[in-house]
C-alpha cells in the first residue's frame, strides 16, 4: 500500500515519522519472504498517538513490525503499511539488577550486554533472533526459561485507549508462547529484573545453549524458527520427523533436514509456497496423530 496523499506525507514529516516508500518486507524478515509496502519508521515513541490518529482518520490499515524473525508475510503489493520503531542509542540502560530496554533492541545483544555486567537468567534465549519487543509480545522461551519470568514493567502503546501505558509484570500473564497483551498492543520498552551472576558463569550457560542449538537447528538458513507450537507434552518437530517429512518441499519452501519443525526458504520461496507446505504438514500430522498443530509463526497474509 502506498501513501500518496501529500497532506498525509506532510503530516508524517511534521510528527517526525520517516516514510520509506515501497519497502520489500522480504528484506526485513528472517524467512526472506514478503511483498512490498510503505514503511513508517518511528523515531520517538511519543509520536505514536498522533501517528495512529492520522492513519485511522485516513483509513490507512497498518501493522506493527518487530524484528521479523517469527513472521511469514504474504506476497505482492500488501494492503497495509508497516510501522517499525527505530532503535535508539543506547537501547539498554542498567540500574542495579534492573535493565531498562527499548523494544527495538536486539534480543541477543541485550542478553550479552547484561551478561558482561554480571546480570544473567536469560542464557537460554541467546540464539533466538529478533527484537526484545517481539520476544516479549509472544513470551519467547528456550531451554526451560522464558522472557516473561523477568519482566518488572512494560511500556506499550495501547490502541484501545490510544495512550502510552505502563503495565506492571503482575498485570500481564505470560504463558507458553502467549501473553495477555491485546493483539494490537505495541511494545515500546521493558524493565527486566535479572539475577546477579558472574560473567564467566553466564558465559558457560550461553556456550552450552549455543552448542545445543547449533547441533539441532538449521541456524545458517532462512527460517522463522519453529513453525508450529508444541502441543502439551509432545514435540511437533519429532512428530513431523517420524512421518519422514524432512526435506518435503513446495517450491523453495522446505522442511529442514536438521529440525523438522523449522521450515526453511531454500532459495526464492514465496509465501504461497510456505503456506502450502504448512497446510500439507498440518494435514498429515492430523491424519496420523490426530493432533491439530497450531502455528507458532505469525502469518500476515494479505
Ligand atoms: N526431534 C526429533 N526430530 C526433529 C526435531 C526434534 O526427533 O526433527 C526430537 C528431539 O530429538 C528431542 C525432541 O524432539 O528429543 C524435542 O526437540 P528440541 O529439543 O529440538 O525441542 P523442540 O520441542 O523441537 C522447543 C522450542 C524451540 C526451542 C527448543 C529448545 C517450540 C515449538 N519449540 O523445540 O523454540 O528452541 O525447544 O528449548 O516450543 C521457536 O520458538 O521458534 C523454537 C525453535
Amino acid at each position: 500500500m502506498r501513501i500518496r496523499d501529500p497532506r498525509i506525507v506532510a503530516k508524517l514529516a511534521e510528527i517526525n515519522i520517516e516514510l520509506k516508500h515501497g519497502t520489500a518486507l522480504a528484506g526485513l524478515t528472517s524467512l526472506g519472504i514478503g511483498g512490498t509496502t510503505d514503511l513508517l519508521r518511528i523515531k520517538r515513541h511519543e509520536s505514536l498517538p498522533d501517528l495512529l490518529t492520522l492513519l485511522e482518520a485516513n483509513q490507512v490499515p497498518h501493522k506493527f513490525l518487530g524484528g521479523g524473525s517469527n513472521l511469514l508475510v504474504g506476497d505482492g503489493e500488501l494492503p497495509w503499511v508497516v510501522l517499525q520503531l527505530v532503535r535508539p542509542e543506547p537501547d539498554v540502560v542498567l540500574e542495579g539488577n534492573l535493565a531498562h530496554v527499548d523494544a527495538a533492541a536486539d534480543l541477543g545483544r541485550m542478553i550479552t550486554f547484561c551478561a558482561k555486567n554480571d546480570l544473567g537468567g536469560m542464557e537460554g534465549l541467546i540464539g533466538v533472533p529478533g527484537t526484545v519487543g517481539g520476544a516479549l509480545r509472544m513470551n519467547a522461551g528456550a531451554y526451560g526459561m522464558q522472557i516473561g519470568s523477568y519482566v518488572r514493567e512494560v511500556r506499550l502503546y495501547r490502541v484501545a485507549s490510544r495512550k502510552i501505558e505502563v503495565l506492571h509484570g503482575d498485570q500481564i500473564s505470560f504463558e507458553y508462547r502467549h501473553t495477555s497483551f491485546a493483539p494490537d498492543d505495541m511494545m515500546l520498552a521493558v524493565i527486566l529484573e535479572l539475577p546477579s551472576k558472574p560473567y564467566k558463569d553466564i558465559l558457560q550457560g550461553i556456550r552450552i545453549c549455543n552448542e545445543k542449538r547449533r547441533s539441532s537447528q538449521p541456524l545458517g538458513q532462512k527460517s522463522a524458527g519453529c513453525i508450529f507450537k508444541n502441543p502439551p507434552g509432545v514435540s511437533a518437530g519429532r512428530m513431523i520427523d517420524e512421518l519422514g517429512l524432512k526435506g518435503l518441499s513446495v517450491g523453495d519452501a522446505r522442511v529442514s533436514d536438521r529440525h523438522a519443525n523449522f521450515f526453511v526458504n531454500a532459495g526464492h520461496a514465496s509465501a504461497r509456497d510456505m503456506l502450502m507446505l504448512i497446510a500439507d504438514v498440518r494435514e498429515r500430522v492430523q491424519k496420523s496423530f490426530g493432533v491439530n498443530l497450531e502455528n507458532e509463526v505469525v502469518v500476515w497474509n494479505a
